[in-house]
């Protein structure tokens, strides 16, 4: 354990026993669930509690988990009903007509507000299809989120609801100068996750106005949000495989922007396990498009001979060996294995000795867990920081763009390449005074947008290459 990481979690320790509950926290922080299996960690699985699916379901497009956000009466005045295809069935109230990535519920206080849910991130669009569970990958964190909140607080006279839109405000300008990125699409959760910890107390969940640990760089982690439907055979959560234990406290996390005590904690942990279980029933959708399935036949014994190693088989009797692949081997771009955003060591330790780690604990790895590759064809751009614009590029690695740009149209698909339609651009953002084009352009010359690594697929001949995007469009 790295020593500043050990001073920390040893004044953790004191705090929680202090507080009379140090019996989950202490103990399940210590390194456990993974063996070690030459030159590969192996992350073992831990009980999860059974939860009900359709009552998830529910639960995640109606609750007010996230606990503060506009009054719903300001929300109408600025915003009409949502279009057919943002709307999902199965909501309550006023949700049938919200888009799907907002949820309006009642706070405690009484007030009706809408604020974003966990879709927001959670459902992607690709080939014109929005799809519940794939990662968004065109949302724009390069915005100062704090500044429209702001504006709109103004407009509210209400007292009750003027309490609520000022809690809300205030949370969105502590977090927005650390949750801003550099590219379109690249998703600022990890760093976000990271100033709510810094602004709560760990056994009270109180909230903070001024911070109680430092905040994170201002300089964001980019992460390409990855899709739901991999955690049906996953042990861990998150790209490092930090989430470990059991994963429905963790995923309710999502509402420390303002849940601020620990009774509020504990009454969405109740329903969290049936918002995991319906997590672990989602499919990837169907790869649209034709497949020459004799090639992907040859393609399926190449990826048995160079990648099932790590990824695991696929079809009938499917494996997923759940390997971690440390930096070295796996090359990939090491800013956020090193340990950033929530991975940090002093996050880490704020949520292992928090309420949170009494059922779960945070346990990054350095390195990257290799995902299941079901439904891959519609996770475009590749890699944890979404990087590599197709998988014709991230299996060779001279093809992979220094700087790209895309439509950020989800049609704008390519067949050939497995992945986006991209534009190869000779210079970086630097070089781009338009700022409007300047969040468009992926540079991965900036920290944590490298593009290197993984580089597995460099030994095929151009024709097995070929033959396993083929199969891959199978998975
Ligand atoms: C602001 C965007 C955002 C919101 C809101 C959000 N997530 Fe996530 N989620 C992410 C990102 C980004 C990751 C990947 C982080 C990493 O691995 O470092 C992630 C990872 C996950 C994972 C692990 C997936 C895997 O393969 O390891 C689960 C499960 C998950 N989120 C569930 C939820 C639930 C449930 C909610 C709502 C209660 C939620 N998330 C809200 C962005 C978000
Ligand atoms: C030594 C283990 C290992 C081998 C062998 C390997 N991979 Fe990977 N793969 C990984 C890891 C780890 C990642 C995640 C790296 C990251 O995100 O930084 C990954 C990521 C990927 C992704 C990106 C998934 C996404 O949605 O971003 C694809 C596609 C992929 N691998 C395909 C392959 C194929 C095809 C082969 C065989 C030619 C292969 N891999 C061989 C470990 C491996």
């Amino acid at each position: 354990m790295r020593p500043r990481r050990r001073a920390v979690l040893a004044l953790a320790t004191l705090v929680v026993g202090a507080a009379g509950c140090g019996g989950g926290g202490g103990g399940d922080t210590g390194p456990d669930a993974a063996v070690f299996v030459s030159p590969y960690l192996k992350i073992e699985a831990s009980t999860q509690r059974p939860g009900d699916a359709a009552a998830g379901y529910s639960a995640l497009v109606n609750k007010g988990y996230v606990n503060c956000g506009i009054p719903y009466s300001l929300y109408r005045q600025a915003f009409g009903a949502a279009p057919e295809r943002e709307r999902l069935d199965g909501r309550e109230g006023h949700n049938p007509e919200l888009p799907y990535y907002q949820t309006a519920f009642t706070t405690r206080s009484g007030v009706e507000v809408v604020s974003a849910n966990c879709l927001i991130c959670h459902m992607g669009e690709i080939n014109g299809e929005l799809v519940l569970g794939l990662g968004n990958n065109d949302r724009d964190y390069t915005i100062d989120a704090a500044q429209t909140v702001n504006a709109a607080a103004q407009l509210v006279t209400d007292p009750a609801e003027r309490a609520e839109i000022l809690k809300f405000a205030e949370r969105m300008t502590a977090i927005a100068p650390y949750t801003r990125t550099r590219t379109i699409g690249a998703n600022p959760a990890d760093n976000l996750a990271a100033v709510l910890f810094a602004h709560r107390d760990p056994v009270t969940l109180a909230w903070s106005k001024t911070p109680l640990l430092p905040l994170p760089p201002e300089i964001v982690v980019p992460v390409d949000v990855p899709p739901w439907w991999r955690m049906k055979k996953k042990t861990s959560m998150f790209y490092v495989a930090a989430g470990r234990g059991d994963h429905a406290r963790i995923m309710s996390t999502a509402s420390t922007l303002c849940s601020d005590t620990v009774a509020e904690a504990e009454e969405m942990d109740v329903y969290f396990p049936d918002v995991a279980a319906y997590i672990n029933t989602l499919t990837p959708p169907p790869y649209p498009f034709a497949v020459d399935t004799a090639l992907a036949e040859r393609g399926k014994v190449e990826f048995g001979k160079r990648c099932a190693e790590c990824h695991g088989t696929y079809g009938e009797g499917a494996t997923f060996p759940n390997l971690l692949i440390p930096d070295a081997l796996i090359g990939t771009d090491n800013t956020l294995s090193l340990g950033a955003g929530q991975f940090a060591d002093v996050y880490i330790d704020w949520f292992n000795g928090s309420w949170y780690g009494q059922k779960s604990h945070l346990q990054p790895e350095r390195g990257y867990l290799a995902p299941p590759l079901d439904g891959v064809w519609a996770t475009a751009p590749f890699l944890h920081n979404g990087s590599v614009p197709t998988i014709a590029a991230l299996l060779d690695t001279t093809k992979r763009p220094k700087y790209w740009t895309r439509s950020f149209r989800s049609t704008d698909y390519d067949e050939v390449a497995l992945g986006w339609q991209y534009t190869e651009l000779p210079a970086g953002q630097d070089a781009e005074p338009n700022q409007a084009n300047k969040k468009k352009i992926y540079d991965t010359t900036l920290l944590g947008y490298g593009n290197g690594g993984h580089d597995f697929g460099d030994g095929l001949t151009s024709d097995d290459r070929t033959a396993i995007i083929e199969y891959l469009k199978t998975l």
